[in-house]
């Protein structure tokens, strides 16, 4: 098990866009378990690439309570969208703080798997949700450049 360090907002490294995955050779195989490690380690239910201070086109997400395989998603394109969900959202980018963003609440990927096989995966609410999080990170956007009203610290929102 081996845990990356998370890059957190104002590092520039977030505000990049990451390039697309052309071979998928040992170090993205690498890459790839070390983002999972980091993220259940952290307690999060996605994690791109960029977080890791890595800019290729990798997402890596599980926010099933199942326990189920995460989702890993290579070059992952979102090509449908649909209905709408307002939520509290939060980033390990962005510790200690969350606010309420609208998302689509179906969203539909496509991408590759890790032997570079184009797969289709649907996702409604909370995976909805992850899936333009995440997406997001590999274009150098944050949530909170989405945020309706302020920013808030979890700390103070747990007290209401
Ligand atoms: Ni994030």
């Amino acid at each position: 098990m081996a845990l990356r360090n998370i890059r957190t907002i104002g590092d520039s490294v977030l505000n990049k866009r990451a390039r697309e995955v052309e071979v998928v050779d040992d170090k993205i195989h690498v890459l790839v378990e070390d983002m999972l490690d980091t993220m259940y380690e952290e307690n999060g239910v996605g994690l791109a690439a960029p977080q890791v201070g890595i800019l290729k086109r990798i997402v890596v997400i599980d926010c099933s309570p199942e326990g189920d395989d995460p989702i890993i998603l290579i070059n992952p394109e979102i090509i449908e969208t649909r209905d709408e969900q307002t939520g509290y959202e939060g980033c390990l980018s962005v510790p200690g703080k969350t606010g309420i963003v609208t998302r689509p609440n179906y969203v539909k990927v496509r991408a590759m798997d890790l032997d570079m096989n184009e797969f289709e995966i649907e996702g409604e609410e909370l995976l909805a949700r992850a899936f333009c999080h995440e997406i997001d990170h590999l274009d150098g956007h944050l949530y909170v450049e989405h945020v309706e009203g302020q920013l808030m610290d979890v700390d103070a929102l747990e007290e209401q």
